[in-house]
């Protein structure tokens, strides 16, 4: 890679350079049509004052119509047959032509593109991919939920509850970083969070979102795409959830202490597997209909 530079002279390709020639032909063609045409003007100027004029060949005429006029009109017609032949003819033919050098090109380029990609991947052999838990061995990978008794956790698209100090701790645990949701969940917010990077997963190949959010179609492309976050957050829903539970290194569950009629659940959490680390308990107020505890889970 950093031997000697090779002795190359800079080349116009082949094909550049016959589409360069051809231009600078249509060029000089065009100059002779005009150049032509002002012959032409001066010519039959020069015919009608002759005869006029100087009255050369006065006498000449063919049925009552003087030479000249048949002189002028055979130059016409040669005139024509020469616009026709630069405008039409050579128009016509040159874009087939410029067509197929086009064509021949782009299959050029495109294989010059794979040589050039063949030798990249040469010089620089990508690392072999990394399994999810290699990639994310140096990031804490952390569910965010709030679930009921009965492990609900949305219906209609929407949240069950609204309790306010359950928000702010969402916000400040994820304050920052990345957060890798569904794309159901995403669509359920009204705009993006701010001082967060989202991470949405769909199988959609097109699906659009707004700038700075990141869309991916699986799960590992969304942990991929966050492994320069310490912590990244997986926020829902119950989809992601169900796909994430065995990938997480913990759990930051608000469990509110009700059953809920839902539609979307939070898998059961396995006390095998699953370590409680920390719980705190909130009383119902005037600002929290249901009694909720903050549990942290780690994994054993
Ligand atoms: N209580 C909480 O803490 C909490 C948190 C978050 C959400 N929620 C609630 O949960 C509900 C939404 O959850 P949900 O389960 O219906 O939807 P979701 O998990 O948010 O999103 C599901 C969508 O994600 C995409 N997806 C899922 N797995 C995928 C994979 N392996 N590869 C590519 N794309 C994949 C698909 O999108 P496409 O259809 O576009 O392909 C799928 O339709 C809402 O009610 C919401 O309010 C609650």
């Amino acid at each position: 890679m950093f031997g000697k530079k090779k002795n190359t002279t800079p080349e116009i390709d082949k094909e550049q350079l016959e589409l360069l020639k051809t231009a600078q032909e249509r060029i000089k063609q065009k100059k002779r049509l005009y150049a032509h045409f002002v012959i032409f003007l001066i010519g039959s100027v020069f015919l009608i004052l002759a005869n006029t004029a100087l009255g050369i060949g006065k006498d000449v005429t063919f049925f009552n119509i003087n030479w000249f006029v048949y002189a002028i009109a055979i130059w016409l017609f040669l005139l024509i047959y020469h616009v026709f032949n630069v405008f039409i003819t050579s128009k016509l033919l040159s874009s087939k032509w410029e067509e197929k050098q086009l064509n021949l090109m782009v299959s050029k380029q495109k294989q010059r593109i794979a040589e050039l990609k063949t030798q990249v991947e040469k010089d620089f052999p990508l690392p072999e991919k990394k399994s999810l838990k290699a990639t994310s061995k140096n990031s804490e990978i952390t569910i965010i939920v709030a679930a009921g008794e009965n492990n609900a956790i949305g219906k209609d698209n929407q949240l069950i509850w609204h309790l306010s100090d359950d928000l702010k701790r969402f916000k400040n645990l994820t304050n920052g970083h990345h957060i890798i949701m569904g794309r159901k969940t995403f669509e359920s917010f009204p705009k993006p969070l701010p001082n967060r990077t989202h991470i949405v997963i769909t199988r959609q190949e097109n699906y659009q979102a707004p700038s700075g959010v990141i869309v991916v179609n699986n799960l590992e492309d969304a942990l991929d795409a966050s492994r320069t976050d310490k912590q990244p957050f997986i926020i829902g829903g119950g989809e992601i959830y169900k796909q994430a539970l065995n990938l997480a290194d913990k759990l930051e569950i608000t469990r509110v202490h009700a059953n809920f009629e839902a539609d979307t659940f939070f898998p059961e959490i396995d006390t095998s597997i699953w370590k409680e680390v920390t719980k705190t308990r909130h009383q119902k107020d005037d600002k929290h209909v249901y009694d909720f505890s903050f549990i942290t889970y780690i994994k054993n």
